[in-house]
């Protein structure tokens, strides 16, 4: 049964990410009623074919990979991300524009993901984290209760009289798990895997 769920999870993202990146999918049906998503495969001829851009009746080292019809297809959308000024070529600012972009969006994700977290247990809407809205928060994130010697104090390291999001930050990656004691859930989850 789990697996049988989980299999149709998996065809399901299978069919989105077939048609996002545009391979025709083929649906096939299973005797036991499971439906098995496979790819429109080539013959080996036309793997060939295809991947033989100029059409000299071989493939060349740049060429070869291309025989695997996903690897060529993902490659190309790489490109593509990469090729800003679409012409046909990535150069070495190209490529440099890529990774600064890339960095500068985790930075923002995790600069929004901390934003969050200090929205959600902000409670006296001050922007800063008190110990009793930080102790919340060890609650509902971590289900531990702080000890009566957690060390509050010591990650307002501006000394403001609360956490802001900088500090959240370090907080979350250096939680003191000798000073707190788990609370034990009412009930357990089942165990699914
Ligand atoms: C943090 O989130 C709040 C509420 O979503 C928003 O108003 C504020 O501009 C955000 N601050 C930063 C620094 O992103």
């Amino acid at each position: 049964m789990v697996n049988a769920i989980a299999t149709a999870v998996l065809v399901v993202l299978g069919s989105f990410y077939a048609l996002a990146i545009g391979i025709e999918p083929a649906v096939k049906i299973l005797p036991d009623g499971l439906t098995d998503f496979v790819y429109q495969e080539e013959t080996h001829d036309e793997e060939f074919k295809r991947a033989d851009a100029n059409g000299d009746g071989q493939l060349d080292k740049c060429e070869f990979p291309n025989r695997n019809k996903w690897a060529a297809q993902s490659n190309e959308e790489q490109f593509k991300e990469f090729d800003t000024n679409a012409d046909g070529f990535v150069s070495k600012d190209e490529q440099d524009a890529y990774f600064k972009k890339q960095e500068e969006e985790a930075l923002r994700w995790k600069m929004e993901y901390y934003n969050n977290t200090l929205q959600e247990f902000d409670t006296n809407g001050d922007q800063l984290l008190q110990q009793d809205e930080l102790a919340k928060l060890m609650r509902t994130r971590y289900s531990s209760e702080p000890n009566a010697d957690f060390p509050f104090a010591t990650f307002d390291l501006n000394a403001d009289k609360g956490i802001d999001t900088e500090e959240l930050e370090k907080f979350e990656s250096n939680i003191p798990w000798d000073k707190v004691t788990p609370i034990e859930a009412a009930v357990q989850p089942a165990v699914i895997f």
